[in-house]
């Protein structure tokens, strides 16, 4: 349980962090799990949370899906079929509005430097930005909705349709994945430069439902830090962001973020 939020305190911290927005001419957004909470999908860490019912050595390395392929897929198998029932919530369409204000035409023709003024960096593998309507997301642990092959370069986009218990490829009959990205593996990496860019450029870093905790992720935020960016942090609770400072807005994203984004209008 997160301690009471203090509305007077919220306000003021609304108020500022809308004014932080305003002055930026460019923004990122690194959401976490907590961000489809709302949605009802579990979060990773804490009661109730995914990881609590797995181990991650389990279900989510190479060498887990090496060891039992059949009990990965069935995480992610069951994963994929969660998604089939649930809907962005206003928390995402919030960062649509937010994306809309900043990534508009004539804002783009005043930057000169031709960088992206808007990017949503995410950790979730959901695609629930994508379905509230966010244009620029960046993907840093994959998909759940892509699958690939192990062995050869076979990538596919399967929706949310179910897949046989071991799917194979359908172009060489090897072992398909989730195209995901487990511990010990590296992240994407056109995506994860285009996420560190966005980064070093924004003046405005919104930390969006995460526990912060797992890297290079979580690194974003420092480096945010390290160019002067503004840090907002949305999250009933506070994480080991907010004890590296910034602003903190303490309630739930789908609850928060509408009221941020109506300051900015
Ligand atoms: P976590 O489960 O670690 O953290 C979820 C965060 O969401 C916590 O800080 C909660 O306080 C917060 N939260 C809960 N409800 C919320 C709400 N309604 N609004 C806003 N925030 C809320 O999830 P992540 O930080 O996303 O990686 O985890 C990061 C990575 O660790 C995941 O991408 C996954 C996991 O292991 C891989 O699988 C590679």
């Amino acid at each position: 349980m997160h301690p009471p939020i203090d509305t007077d305190d919220l306000d003021v911290a609304l108020d500022r962090a809308a004014e932080r927005l305003r002055q930026a001419q460019r923004v990122a957004v690194l959401t976490g799990a907590g961000v489809s909470a709302e949605s009802g999908l579990a979060t990773f860490r804490g009661a109730g949370g995914l990881w609590e019912g797995h181990r991650v050595e389990d279900v989510a390395t190479p060498f887990a899906f090496q060891r039992d392929p059949a009990l990965v897929w069935r995480f992610y198998n069951a994963r994929r079929a969660n998604l089939r029932s649930v809907q962005p919530n206003p928390g995402h369409r919030a960062l649509v509005a937010l994306e809309d204000r900043f990534a508009q035409p004539e804002a783009q023709a005043r930057d000169v430097s031709g960088s992206e003024p808007f990017a949503l960096i995410t950790q979730n593998v959901d695609g629930l930005h994508q379905a509230a309507g966010s244009r620029r997301v960046l993907e840093l642990h994959g998909s759940l909705r892509r699958v690939r092959c192990t062995a050869c370069t076979y990538l596919v986009d399967r929706g949310y349709e179910e897949l046989p218990d071991l799917p194979r490829c359908a172009e060489c009959g090897e072992l398909l994945r989730p195209d995901v990205v487990w511990f010990e593996e590296m992240l994407p990496v056109e995506t994860w430069k285009e996420a560190a860019k966005a980064t070093a450029e924004c003046q405005c870093f919104l930390v969006v439902g995460t526990s912060a905790l797992v890297y290079p992720a979580a690194g974003l935020i420092d480096a945010a830090r390290d160019v002067g960016a503004a840090v907002i942090e949305v999250n009933p609770e506070a994480t080991s962001a907010s004890r590296r400072g910034g602003l903190g807005l303490r309630g739930p994203s789908g609850v928060i973020l509408p009221q941020l984004v109506q300051r900015l209008v």
